[in-house]
């Protein structure tokens, strides 16, 4: 396998003096474009500067010294030109890697590349009483999935919802709650009553009262603190709700009301160290000479703002964990804002600000093209949404199973809304914006959720006709046969890119791929009843086993039988 690769090419370099990692040496070793010429070849260009000689004869020497095939886990090595190609030995690299698979399990794929480190993902963030929307359920989907990536790589994630729970709107809502609210409406359909109540009061000639309700909120006036607190609970409540049923867990819940009242300290040192210049009343920091905007960090009614909070948040987390990495999973419509917050860290003198990251996504669109996100009048709830998504997959389960028991069907129906709607995100790099069809996620065809579950399922009917006995042996292996155990091996390349790049998009296409391959050599490969079918059945068991743990970082639970 390339880890081999690696390894033997480590070892005979250092022999010639120069070091090299093991990432380094992985990213220049290619796969050649035919088996004809290896299963990797590398290239010796970039060594001719430093070894002063042609990359021919560097390659001719190396060959010399990795000495007798024989001692290594390669069939051939051999020298074209300035390359050197590597042929595997098909048996023992299959052997070896269903082996692997088999026996670590749900660990086959993890690396100790984290060493428990600490990085915080903060991700989802949705808005206090609002409605969990369409616009918070890419960070949900995407966030969740890059922790699941980094504590696969043995880093310590510390995933943290940083709850939209204090700001001006809050000013409106109570305002709102104060002249149209009712008591009951509230304990029946908090959000929707609280939605409502936006709508109502988001009118310009309510401003000027609701920014005074936000003034009297943020010097602590018992009243709109206690409506506050109410809005809160009940929403957090709801959001709760939504998480539970999506999988998503947090290791805190924390908002921007946490870092309300660290502001003041904050603004003093931005103030002395005259960062922050006194305009019309309001503290603004000039970065127009590092090409961004002016950031105003406090209004001149001396209320809080957005950034102050985050800034805050910011300082106050690296106190705490002395985090090795930050990201910030948000849209890329905050991109500019993200770099003034950086911006502002660093020259306030935080080397760390280097290490928080803005991985941002693009947004949803419609089949025709246009924004999707939660407007008034027309929106995009989580909960319509998911309702919706289980009734298309009630009806695909019931297409193919008409006799299909009632609760066998309420759960499945949910686990396959569940993989249509993340996979539907995470197939694409998260940069880009996606359609969100939910009759193309939820299709048991194609690159979806639900092919890749199916997929899973098949793999399982074969085992269950013929249970595999826990020994195999390898004969001559099919191309077929061979393509699948490559791709198998590569998993944990493709989670150390995902990683690397914070990509969930590499995992599900491998997923997608994987998948194909397996159905590509089920078609050419007889498994019960071949003489090779000891070592098929594993090997079957193997994919299966690669595709949950594929699954399981994407956020996506298997289903047995579908
Ligand atoms: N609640 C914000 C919004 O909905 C997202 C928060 C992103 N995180 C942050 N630290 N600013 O737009």
């Amino acid at each position: 396998m390339k880890k081999d690769v690696v390894k033997l090419l480590q070892k005979v370099l250092k022999e010639k003096g120069i070091k090299l990692k093991e990432e380094e040496l992985e990213r220049m070793i290619e796969i050649p474009p035919s088996s004809e010429m290896g299963d990797y070849a590398f290239p010796c260009f970039f060594l001719s500067d430093k070894l002063k000689d042609s990359p021919e004869r560097i390659a001719l020497e190396l060959r010399q010294k990795i000495g007798e095939p024989s001692a290594t886990n390669f069939e051939d090595i051999e020298t074209r030109g300035p390359y050197l190609n590597f042929f595997l030995n098909r048996k023992s690299l299959a052997r070896q890697i269903v082996w692997d698979v088999l026996t670590q399990k749900k660990n086959y794929g993890k690396s100790n590349i984290g060493k428990r480190k600490k990085i915080i993902v903060e991700f989802s963030s949705p808005n206090i009483a609002k409605p969990f929307g369409i616009g918070h359920l890419r960070s949900t989907i995407i966030g969740n999935s890059i922790a699941n990536i980094l504590d696969f790589q043995n880093f310590k994630t510390i995933r943290i919802n940083y709850l939209g729970d204090w700001g001006t709107q809050f000013g409106k809502l109570i305002l709102g709650y104060k002249k149209f609210g009712s008591e009951k409406k509230l304990e029946k359909d908090p959000i929707k009553h609280l939605f409502e109540i936006y709508v109502k009061i988001n009118k310009k000639q309510y401003e000027k009262d609701a920014r005074e309700e936000f003034k009297k909120l943020e010097e602590g006036d018992k009243k709109n603190l206690l409506l506050w607190k109410h809005f809160r609970d009940l929403s957090l409540e709801n959001f709760k709700e939504i998480y539970k049923k999506l999988g998503i867990k947090f290791d805190f819940y924390e908002g921007e009301s946490n870092y309300n009242k660290k502001r003041e300290e904050l603004l003093n040192e931005l103030k002395e160290k005259s960062f922050a210049k006194k305009s019309k009343g309001a503290y603004v920091i000039d970065l127009t000479s590092y090409g961004l905007e002016n950031a105003l960090v406090e209004k001149s009614d001396g209320t809080s703002l957005y950034i102050t909070r985050d800034l805050a948040a910011a300082i106050e987390r690296y106190k705490k964990y002395k985090f090795e990495k930050m990201i910030y999973e948000v849209g890329r419509e905050q991109e500019l804002y993200f770099k003034q917050l950086f911006k502002i860290l660093e020259l306030k003198g935080h080397k760390w600000a280097k290490n928080c990251i803005h991985a941002y996504h693009g947004h949803y669109l419609s089949k025709t093209g246009k924004r999707l996100a939660t407007r008034k009048g027309k929106t995009f709830f989580m909960e319509d949404i998911l309702k919706q998504t289980i009734s298309m997959a009630k009806k695909e389960l019931k297409k193919r199973n008409p006799k299909i028991l009632e609760k066998e069907l309420e759960e499945k129906s949910m686990k396959i809304a569940i993989a249509a709607i993340f996979y539907g995100d995470l197939r694409s790099n998260r940069i880009n914006n996606i359609v969100f069809d939910i009759k193309n996620f939820v299709s048991f065809e194609g690159n979806t959720g639900p092919y890749i579950l199916y997929s899973y399922a098949r793999a399982g009917s074969i085992l269950e006709k013929a249970p595999p006995e826990g020994k195999f042996e390898v004969q001559e292996l099919e191309p077929k046969e061979l393509d699948l155990i490559k791709k198998i091996s590569s998993f944990s390349e493709v989670i150390l890119n995902a990683a690397s790049s914070l990509n969930p998009s590499l995992i599900a296409n491998y997923a997608y791929q994987l998948s194909q391959s397996f159905n590509e050599f089920y078609h050419a490969c007889k498994v019960i009843g071949s003489e090779q079918e000891t070592f098929r059945l594993a090997l079957v068991q193997s994919f299966r086993q690669v595709i949950k743990n594929a699954m399981h970082l994407l956020g996506i639970d298997t289903v047995e039988k579908m």
